[in-house]
């Protein structure tokens, strides 16, 4: 129904009727929704307590804006210029050469849906429970409930029905209505949920790691490698998802002020979430659990939380594990929309039975990660550490020094006056900053990765 736009909604490339954003908050919330999500309040905040804390989170802000607003506004300007979803983007944007990329991109989204869908189960599920009954006093023996035999499988398959609902319903009846709707809930919860943290005793302690920088470790390559990996995750990055949205856009969207926008609200939520996670974590003295790097410890040691503060933290983690579940479903979409968008420019194949066909495949994918957490954080080590950067380091070399480095009109087009002075300057990050970085954090990632491969059997 949706594929057949009516034409206030839809604009031509080469013929092609193409969906359009409704308005310009829709597609700034579609995008948001796309960044928030799982890597906001669970990645975020073991990457934190894993490297050192506060500066961690310096670093992080840093390269946020040194690195991800500059790849953003390359996807933006790629995919607005296109109308095409990444595949078809690169060939016209590089030539056939460039195809591989795109294929990397879809590649990414496949990988990286089918174990953050378990995750999102796993969410789905704390939050169902939480409506029902308190939270079990032994918070290690629930997770293991939580993530092993059937239960992990069938939320990750009630997750993944959902999120092929939405995507099959269409850019602006699906998507951008979803996000519009739930994004101001999610801010809304979290900002509620940081403000009566401040009120917990013990707080303190937790404040301080979070926000008194310890030098130390911030300059080790490890640290940069994760936090570079992070921002790219977190703000979705690296596998076309922010070409494939900028891809129902119309030309007069300022794409560097919509990038910004976007970084600092990814920023400003995964910040906010840190003003949770921590004051509670260590106002019950639970800090060593969330820094064990095993995917799962967020989810003991805040749940531990929960229970030790009788009915006030199942209300809270009621309220905290929907916020989770809003910024995963939004984030989902935005997977499932890349591989799909791609299906339906690549092989014509209309969006609802694009939706389908390839969420079914990628929900039976999942059910090895949502087996095995082995499985799960191999997956997170490649697709995210891996695939992300190595798709950022070719992309930036494709806009720094590819054909679409001698067309910057297509990425200024749209923007303020006061801004397009300092184009060249984000040209010049693109060819200069952007490579050299992400080529360093692919020596460490490569080896972290193939490294967990290895340590799936055993
Ligand atoms: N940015 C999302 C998050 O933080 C994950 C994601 C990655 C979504 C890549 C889309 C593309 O949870």
């Amino acid at each position: 129904m949706n594929q057949h736009p009516t034409a206030d909604s839809a604009s031509e490339t080469d013929g092609v009727p193409r969906e359009v954003w409704g308005s310009r908050l829709g597609f700034l919330l579609a995008a948001v929704g796309s960044a928030v999500g799982l890597g906001n309040m669970w990645r975020f905040s073991y990457a934190t307590a894993e490297h050192g804390g506060a500066a961690f989170v310096l670093f992080y802000i840093f390269l946020t804006f040194l690195v991800g607003v500059p790849v953003m506004i390359a996807e933006f300007g790629l995919g607005r210029s296109t109308r095409l979803s990444p595949i078809g983007a690169l060939r016209r944007a590089g030539g056939s050469a460039w195809v591989p990329l795109g294929y990397l991109f879809v590649a990414a989204g496949f990988l990286i849906l089918s174990y953050y869908a378990v995750i999102a189960g796993w969410v789905t599920r704390y939050a169902f429970d939480a409506v029902m009954s308190p939270f079990p006093s032994d918070a290690g023996a629930y997770f293991g409930e939580v993530t092993t035999g059937w239960s992990p499988i069938l939320y990750h398959l009630l997750f993944m029905t959902l999120t092929i609902l939405i995507v099959a319903g269409g850019v602006k009846k699906g998507i951008e209505r979803v996000s519009t709707v739930m994004m101001p809930v999610l801010a809304l919860i979290l900002i509620g949920l940081a403000v009566w943290a401040t009120t917990l005793t013990g707080a303190g302690e937790g404040y301080s790691f979070y926000l008194t920088p310890s030098f130390e470790e911030l300059f080790s390559l490890e640290t940069v490698a994760a936090a570079t990996s992070q921002a790219f995750f977190s703000l979705s990055l690296g596998m076309g998802a922010m070409l494939t949205f900028a891809s129902y856009l119309k030309r007069d969207t300022d794409l560097p002020k919509e990038s910004t926008i976007v970084a600092l609200s990814d920023f400003g939520v995964a910040f906010i979430a840190g003003m949770v996670v921590f004051p509670v974590v260590f106002a019950l003295g639970l800090q060593d659990a969330v820094g064990e790097s095993t995917v799962g410890a967020l989810f003991i040691s805040l749940p531990g939380a929960f229970q030790a503060m009788g009915p006030t933290g199942r209300a809270v983690g009621l309220l905290f594990f929907g916020a989770l579940f809003i910024g995963a479903i939004t984030s989902g979409i935005a997977l499932l929309e890349v591989v799909v968008s791609s299906v339906i420019d690549e092989w014509k194949i209309d969006r609802r039975k694009a939706s389908i066909a390839m969420g079914i495949v990628i929900a039976l994918l999942g059910i090895l990660p949502a087996s095995d957490l082995n499985i799960l954080s191999a997956m997170d080590a490649v697709a995210s550490e891996i695939f992300l950067p190595l798709g950022g380091l070719f992309l930036a070399l494709l806009v720094g020094w590819g054909p679409p480095s001698k067309r910057l009109e297509i990425f200024i087009e749209g923007a303020s006056p006061a801004i397009r002075p300092l184009m060249s300057g984000w040209l010049w990050t693109l060819r200069i900053a952007v490579p050299p970085l992400l080529v360093i954090v692919l020596t460490q990632t490569v080896p972290a990765g193939l490294a967990s491969i290895r340590a799936i059997g055993g």
